[in-house]
């Protein structure tokens, strides 16, 4: 039996292996921190509304980045302002002197106010520190730490710990440019350099900056850096570019000016996303805010709004691109999958004919002659359905949720998103995470990924295999059930 209706909603769209915030409304991941075997998640936090108002950090913390335990409000706005985004870090020296000589985590963020001579929106960068594994949060009492009256938009700090001047480098956006800054102790801040990217096309004001090394794969004694750096207003929406280079400690050169620009992903919605400091085995880890301003505050919400990406692991390429793989620690959710191997496909043959999942993950191998396109209908019912496929002759992988379920919120939302990516050996390789109200796509083992938020009605829930003529051959499937 149907249950009545306010109930099925809310369990219609509430994610069920991704962070979603018990209540309320979320943006931003904040203050991504490991620290004494716990996993932290900050969050932008609207903690009486359903839409963005005055900003708190929301606090989980987790074992395993993928169950989480939702703690209380860990900054709440103050005589300064809002809290918006920033990071956190684990001063092991007690460079800030904040622990009596001990380690402790401690929280640099944006102040946002009204400044009460000019009346114009003000952004300045404050701190807070815990003395209980983050449990409980202190507003440094001189705050704010870093101020400059020139600038409007002045936000978003990431900090981390540079070893070779054993100093702290924050990456702040700054209109549209990311100024650095260093430290010796968090508290005195200096200016270092901007870097303001290949002139062109700005794409809107910059937020949500982070700057991290990576080893390259399969040359491991070789690291670039790599920036990360959100776009309010691309043609996208609000959409994540990231540039590769070398950083000595006062300035980023990316090694290609002229570059084509590097989406982080080519759906609509992974933005604002941040990498984890203070990893204990070296990996590198970001999560995304799984949503686009275009339409955030209108998407469906019964009781709760906003999701997070999965947690994915970057790697770096030899040709400066990144890979992104959902964390090993997903595949302890999986159930018993679905096998099935060497199947052509038909377009009057389904083969995964009556099975249902809305909380799945699946890993497909198609190998291809000729044909249009192929792919993998999920959502699906008689009439509804959400397209994930590989157009041969485009040479593009595609998401097309125009007929994905409630779409009518706003405009921006019913679209198809594609990307170019060769099928190298005429072979495509998806793994796709469903969960009720989202879809991931990893291509070719991580060399692209593709995120959206989709709506569907509860009936919706048919996974299918296509191909539109030609031949098409399906080399593997598993497909997990998720937990
Ligand atoms: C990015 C952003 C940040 C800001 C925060 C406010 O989504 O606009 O630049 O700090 O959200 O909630």
């Amino acid at each position: 039996m149907l249950k009545s209706k306010p109930e099925a909603c809310e369990a219609q769209y509430r994610q069920s292996y991704h962070f979603t915030p018990k209540q309320n409304w979320m943006n931003d991941p904040n203050g991504l921190v490991y620290y004494q075997e716990e996993y932290h998640l900050f969050y932008q936090y609207h903690p009486f509304g359903l839409q963005w108002g005055p900003m708190h950090w929301g606090h989980a913390v987790s074992k395993d980045m993928v169950h989480w335990e939702h703690l209380d409000i860990a900054l709440a706005p103050d005589e300064n302002g809002m809290i918006f985004s920033g990071s956190a870090v684990v001063d092991w020296n007690d460079t800030t002197g904040f622990f009596n000589g001990k380690s402790g985590l401690v929280a640099i963020f944006t102040h946002h106010d009204t400044d009460p001579h000019s009346t114009k929106p003000r952004q300045r960068q404050s701190l807070a520190y815990s003395l209980d594994k983050g449990r409980t949060w202190i507003k440094y009492p001189h705050n704010p730490v870093l101020v400059d009256e020139a600038k409007i938009d002045f936000r978003d700090p990431k900090v981390f710990w540079y070893e070779e001047t054993d100093k702290w480098i924050m990456t702040l956006a700054a209109g549209d440019r990311i100024d650095i800054y260093s430290s010796p102790n968090l508290k005195e801040w200096q200016y270092e350099s901007s870097f303001e990217g290949p002139s062109g096309e700005k794409f809107g004001v910059w937020e949500c900056p982070d700057l991290f090394k990576l080893p390259v794969v399969d040359h491991p004694e070789q690291t670039k850096w790599v920036l990360f750096v959100s776009h309010g207003d691309s043609p996208y929406g609000s959409r994540t570019q990231y540039f590769v280079g070398d950083f000595d400690g006062h300035s980023f050169k990316p090694s290609c000016m002229d570059h084509k620009v590097k989406w982080l992903d080519s759906g609509k919605d992974n933005y604002a996303g941040v990498t984890w400091s203070d990893m204990a085995d070296g990996r590198r880890i970001y999560i995304g805010w799984m949503n686009n301003w275009r339409y955030a505050n209108e998407i469906p919400a019964h009781g709760w709004r906003g999701a997070m990406t999965l947690p994915r692991e970057l790697f770096l390429s030899s040709k400066d691109l990144l890979i992104q793989k959902p964390i090993k620690e997903l595949e302890n959710l999986r159930n018993e999958p679905i096998h099935m191997k060497n199947q052509l496909l038909a377009p009057d043959k389904d083969l995964l004919v009556n099975f249902q999942g809305n909380t799945c993950e699946m890993i497909v191998e198609f190998e291809f002659e000729s044909g249009k396109d192929f792919g993998i209908r999920v959502f699906k019912s008689d009439n509804k359905e959400t397209v994930i496929g590989y157009h041969v002759e485009k040479e593009e992988v595609y998401m097309d949720r125009r007929n994905s379920g409630e779409t009518s919120f706003n405009e921006f939302f019913s679209s198809i998103d594609c990307a170019v990516i060769k099928a190298p050996n005429h072979r495509m390789k998806f793994q796709v995470f469903v969960d009720r109200s989202s879809i991931e796509v990893f291509v070719n083992n991580g060399e692209m990924a593709m995120t959206s938020l989709v709506f569907p009605d509860l009936f919706s829930k048919g996974i299918e295999l296509f191909s539109n003529g030609g031949n098409v051959k399906l080399l593997t499937l598993d497909l997990y059930p998720l937990k």
